[in-house]
């Protein structure tokens, strides 16, 4: 099907020569055009431009079946990319939630066995029918809010059947959705009960028995380690991001959320895509993030929702990093999929132009995916991944005003897959 998108107030982050990912001050930049359509052809972008020269344009689709959409009043925006998620879970925990308004760390409630190896314990008896079906309405709803591109981890697992069980569910939510997918094997996420003080024998198991089985069923795109305090070591991640890369899979490593942990420096060189959280970023760490390929990748949902320090992120993008954001969808530190708040928070509590945050959850998190050529951005020959936003007056109103879904119309490969009612 072809699809001709007309008369939008504002086509956002429309990009003629398409970049990977935006650093530094160029991450203030969105280019957008205003009075504009957008015609999309089996899936992909093929063409945009001012109303104006519409009519030039007509013998491009003369003759072509296409349908119409009038966006009268409206704006239209990439989807977001949400290049860090944990959505593959059993239940929530908002028990646990209670322990920490009444005063528990995330470290302690971690330490009693709750936390990670709470829903550890769970994976172990849940179906793989249960897990597809309460995945599939999590996925409905982050649609819902404008992603059309999401990372799901495993890492609540913690057994060889119980991690490649998350993973063959990861797999098949690949091709029953419409956002395109990306699965990590997070194997290394929490040190079960059972292997207390015998740490490194559960990176052997890592290494030695879940990661080659993942890897010869193809069911990684990626590899995640939890390298942190009172998680997995600097060397427990060297370990397991070397046997990684022997079987071509690239880290995307969660670091420096509860201290300066290594984590950073232990991505950068080992090339990981990405280092997320970082909440404790200095000197150090930006100095080598400035050296690499690796994307620095922060969680504000996760930092909010925990009460934590936030990431230096203006520090950061003021030396010069790039910077994403994802929304970190979990049930224990970020029970929530909503891109468009990541979109405020990152405004609000880190004080990012709108510009900066909208490039920090479309391009840059693509980028964190290895889908920027293909995703991120307005371009020609780019998968039509898009969203039509309610009518609004600006495009700084979409941090704004938070909390509400000002997305109105969700097109995914070129297709209408949500439509709200008229108004
Ligand atoms: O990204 N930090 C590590 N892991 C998750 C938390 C998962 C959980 O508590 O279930 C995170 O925040
Ligand atoms: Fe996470």
């Amino acid at each position: 099907m072809s699809l001709l998108i007309k008369n939008i107030k504002m086509l956002v982050q429309v990009e003629d020569e398409p970049v990977k990912k935006v650093a530094g001050k160029a991450m203030a930049e969105v280019a957008a055009l205003d009075d504009a359509y957008l015609f999309i052809e089996d899936g992909k972008i093929t063409a945009f431009d001012k109303m104006e020269h519409l009519s030039d344009a007509a013998n491009f689709w003369e003759g072509k079946d296409y349908e119409m959409i009038d966006a009268s009043g409206k704006m239209v925006f990439p989807s977001f990319v949400d290049s860090h998620t944990h959505l593959v879970y059993p239940t929530s925990r908002e028990v646990e939630y209670v322990d920490k308004i009444k005063g528990l760390s995330y470290e302690e409630i971690a330490k009693r066995g709750g936390g990670i190896l709470n829903s550890a314990k769970m994976m172990q008896t849940v179906s793989e029918e249960e897990l597809l079906q309460s995945a599939l309405k999590r996925l409905d709803e982050i649609v819902a809010y404008g992603t059309g591109a999401v990372e799901i981890k495993s890492g609540y697992g913690l057994t060889l059947n119980a991690e490649l069980k998350m993973l063959r569910v990861i797999k098949k939510l690949k091709s029953m959705t419409p956002l395109t997918v990306k699965a990590t094997f997070l194997g290394a996420h929490a040190v079960p009960l059972e292997y207390r003080g015998r740490q490194s024998e559960y990176v052997d198991l890592v290494i030695n028995e879940m990661l080659p089985q993942v890897a010869l069923e193809g069911l990684a795109d990626y590899v995640d380690v939890f390298c942190d305090k009172g998680f997995f070591t600097v060397e427990d991640t060297e370990r397991i991001l070397e046997a990684a890369a022997s079987y071509g899979l690239r880290g995307k490593i969660h670091a420096n959320e509860l201290d300066y942990s290594g984590g950073v420096q232990t991505g950068v060189k080992y090339n990981a895509l990405s280092v997320d959280h970082l909440e404790y970023v200095g000197d150090a760490e930006i100095e080598s993030l400035l050296a690499s390929e690796t994307m620095p990748t922060v969680l504000p949902g996760a930092a909010f929702f925990l009460g934590m320090v936030y990431a230096p992120v203006r520090k950061m993008i003021d030396a010069g990093l790039p910077v994403a954001m994802a929304s970190d969808f979990n049930p224990g530190s970020s029970p929530s999929g909503n891109m468009q708040f990541i979109l405020s928070m990152a405004s609000i509590a880190y004080r990012l132009l709108p510009e900066e945050a909208i490039n920090a959850t479309t391009i840059n998190t693509a980028y964190a995916m290895d889908l920027s050529d293909v995703l991120g951005s307005i371009a020609v020959g780019k998968v039509a991944n898009l969203f039509i936003t309610k009518p609004i007056p600006t495009i700084e109103y979409m941090p704004y005003y938070y909390g509400v879904n000002k997305v109105d119309t969700v097109i995914l490969n070129g297709e209408v897959v949500k439509q709200s009612v008229p108004h």
